[in-house]
């Protein structure tokens, strides 16, 4: 396994790798890895002859408030996963190496962004769809590899690779949890142990709605209505959004069909805490 820090020498691997005419799986990340990345990179294994992690905390991606100094990081663990899970090359560059200073091009989103985190995470999206612009045009994938734990994120990457024609294949990955239900999140480490225990409640609330969607339900008020609930009865966190919406498209429908998200986030008292379900009805 290979680790390197420049886009120098990033180039220089790929290069190397598209003389062989090998086929690329890319699974971007910031780091901190756990079961769910790793659920990403052993797809990407399986399917491409090269495996490669990027590891990068994207300051663009954080709001003024958010938690960019404090996210958690720990590169020395992470190459050791990355060794075990078979990638073949790390790319884990500083913030000067990707953007020498303030940026001076950005991608601006204007679609599926008004809604879900993009309505309280402003240019979130942006920055996103900044560095992945960079990183795919720097790491040329045959396939990338995203979690639909954040499916807002797989929807406008998906978004970002149509209009821009990179030619490269999206591959949404379903969320891996905790044996209690809790999705796995690098975020996970900043709860207090009275949140941790109520954290599951998420993923229950959202069951409840899909249930409530399977028994017939198609009035989208209720099921939020019923999803708020019971995550308010059994947490002491503070809703951000529950909301029904179409998926991919995300759109707000208040009689719902075909596939949709319900999708919940939550804050606790240090960590802001999403999940989802999609359905195909
Ligand atoms: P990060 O939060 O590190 O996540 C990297 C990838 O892992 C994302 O595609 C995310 O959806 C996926 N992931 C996280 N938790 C998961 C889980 N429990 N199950 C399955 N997949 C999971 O998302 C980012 O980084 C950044 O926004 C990035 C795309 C790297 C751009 O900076």
């Amino acid at each position: 396994m290979k680790i390197v820090t420049t886009v120098f020498q990033l180039k220089q691997e790929i290069s190397q790798h598209q003389a062989g005419d090998k086929t690329i799986g890319f699974v971007p990340t910031m780091g901190f890895l756990h079961e769910g990345h790793l659920k990403l990179l052993a797809q990407a294994r399986a399917e491409n002859e090269i495996v490669v992690l990027s590891i990068f905390v994207n300051p663009l991606q954080f709001g003024p408030n958010e938690d960019f100094d404090s996210y958690p990081r720990n590169l020395e663990k992470d190459k050791e996963l990355a060794r075990l899970a078979k990638v073949d090359l790390i790319f884990a560059p500083s913030a000067e190496e990707m953007y020498q200073g303030e940026p001076s091009y950005t991608v601006r989103v204007h679609d599926r962004i008004n809604v879900l985190c993009g309505k309280t995470r402003v240019g979130h999206f942006d920055g996103v769809a900044t560095v992945l612009t960079k990183l795919f045009h720097l790491v040329q994938p045959t396939s990338a590899y995203f979690g639909m734990k954040d499916a807002q994120q797989v929807a406008v990457v998906h978004g970002l690779v149509e209009q821009f024609h990179f030619p490269l294949k999206i591959v949404p990955v379903d969320t891996i949890r905790e044996e209690d239900g809790l999705a796995k999140s690098s975020r996970n480490v900043y709860l207090t142990s009275s949140e941790r225990s109520q954290a599951p409640a998420i993923y229950k609330g959202l069951l409840i709605g899909k249930e409530l969607v399977l028994q017939g339900e198609r009035t989208k008020q209720k099921i939020v209505d019923e999803v708020s609930s019971y995550i308010m009865q059994h947490t002491s966190g503070k809703i951000d959004y529950v909301e029904v919406l179409s998926y991919p498209e995300l759109i707000n429908h208040e009689v719902i069909s075909g596939k949709l998200i319900i999708a919940v986030a939550l804050k606790f008292t240090k960590v802001r805490l999403i999940d989802n379900i999609t359905i195909d009805i």
